[in-house]
C-alpha cells in the first residue's frame, strides 16, 4: 500500500513551485490533495504572474495517474475564500489529515524605502495566511485525534537576510507559530514542524531575478552561500523533507525545525 493511501492533505501555494511538487509527491503515494491556490496574478510582488493555468494542470496531472485532486481558488489572506476550501476539502474527502502551510512571497526592499503596503502584505500572506488556514482546519484535527502541520519557512526563519526585513519578520513568525501550535496541540495528537530550506529553484526565484534585472542563477547564488556547491536545491528535494515530516517515521517529531541548506546555515 502506497504510504499515504487514505490520506488528505491540504496545500496551499500548490500551483507552482514547492507546494505543486509536494502536491504530485503526496498524490503518487496515495493522498489525496487539496491543492489551494490564488491563481492570480496579485498586486505585490510584481514577479506575481497568475498561476491559474498551473492550477489546472496540476488537478489533470494528479487524476491522469489516478489520484484524487481538489483545486479550490483563494488567497490565504482571505478567511472566507480559507473556510470555503477547509469546508471543501471535507467535503470531497472527509477530512484533512496534513496541512502544507506554503503559500508565500518573497521581494527585496531597504529599510528605509519599504511601504506600508508591502510589510503588510509579506506579513499577512507569509504569516497571517498559515494561521487562517489552521484554526479553521484544526478542529477537524482535533476531532479526528491526529493531524501534522508542516509550514515552510525558510532559513531566512532562522537567520537574517539583507534587503528583506519584512520577508525575515514573516518566516521568523513562521518557527514562532510551529512552536506555539506544537505546543497547545500536542495534547490532541496533532504534530507541528517547520521547514528551512536555501534558495529554491521555483518562479519565486525567476521572479526576483526579473526583478533585480538579473538571472535566477545570480539571484540564488547572490543569496545562498550553500556549502555545497549548488546554486539552490530543486522543488523535489523539498518534497521529500515533507513526506518524511507527514509520515509515520517522523511520528515523534513535534515543536522542531528542519533544516535543508546545502550547508548554509553552517557558516
Ligand atoms: N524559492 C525559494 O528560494 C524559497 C526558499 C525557502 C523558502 N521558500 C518558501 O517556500 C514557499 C513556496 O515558495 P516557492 O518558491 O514554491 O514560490 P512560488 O512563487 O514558486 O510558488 C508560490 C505559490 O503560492 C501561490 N500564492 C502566492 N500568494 C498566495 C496567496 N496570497 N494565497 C494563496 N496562494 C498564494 C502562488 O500563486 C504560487 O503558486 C514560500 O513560503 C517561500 O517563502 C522559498
Amino acid at each position: 500500500m502506497a504510504e499515504f493511501e487514505n490520506k488528505s492533505v491540504f496545500i496551499t501555494g500548490a500551483a507552482r513551485g514547492q507546494g505543486r511538487a509536494a502536491a504530485l509527491a503526496f498524490a503518487k503515494e496515495g493522498a489525496a490533495v487539496a491543492a489551494f491556490d490564488v491563481a492570480t496574478k496579485i498586486e505585490y510582488p510584481a514577479y506575481a504572474e497568475g498561476a491559474g493555468e498551473e492550477l489546472r494542470s496540476l488537478k489533470a496531472e494528479i487524476e491522469a495517474f489516478g489520484g484524487k485532486c481538489i483545486t479550490p481558488v483563494g488567497d490565504v489572506r482571505d478567511d472566507n475564500a480559507v473556510t470555503a476550501a477547509v469546508e471543501a476539502a471535507i467535503a470531497a474527502f472527509g477530512k484533512i489529515d496534513i496541512i502544507f502551510n506554503n503559500a508565500g512571497i518573497c521581494a527585496y526592499a531597504p529599510i528605509e524605502e519599504m511601504t506600508d503596503d508591502e510589510w503588510d502584505a509579506m506579513i499577512d500572506i507569509n504569516l497571517k495566511g498559515p494561521m487562517n488556514v489552521v484554526r479553521r482546519a484544526v478542529p477537524y484535527m482535533k476531532k479526528a485525534g491526529s493531524g501534522v502541520i508542516i509550514n515552510n519557512s525558510s532559513v531566512m526563519g532562522l537567520r537574517g537576510g539583507r534587503r528583506l526585513s519584512h520577508y525575515t519578520a514573516s518566516k521568523w513568525g513562521l518557527t514562532g507559530l510551529t512552536k506555539a501550535w506544537a505546543i497547545e496541540l500536542a495534547p490532541f495528537g496533532i504534530r507541528v514542524v517547520s521547514i528551512h530550506p536555501t534558495g529554491v529553484n521555483t518562479p519565486m526565484n525567476d521572479g526576483l531575478a526579473a526583478m533585480e534585472g538579473k538571472t535566477p542563477k545570480e539571484i540564488a547564488e547572490a543569496s545562498a552561500g550553500n556549502l555545497l556547491p549548488v546554486p539552490w536545491i530543486e522543488p523535489e528535494d523539498v518534497s521529500h523533507l515533507v513526506l518524511f515530516l507527514a509520515g509515520d517515521k517522523a511520528r515523534y517529531a513535534t515543536g522542531s525545525q528542519f533544516v535543508l541548506d546545502a550547508g548554509l546555515l553552517s557558516v
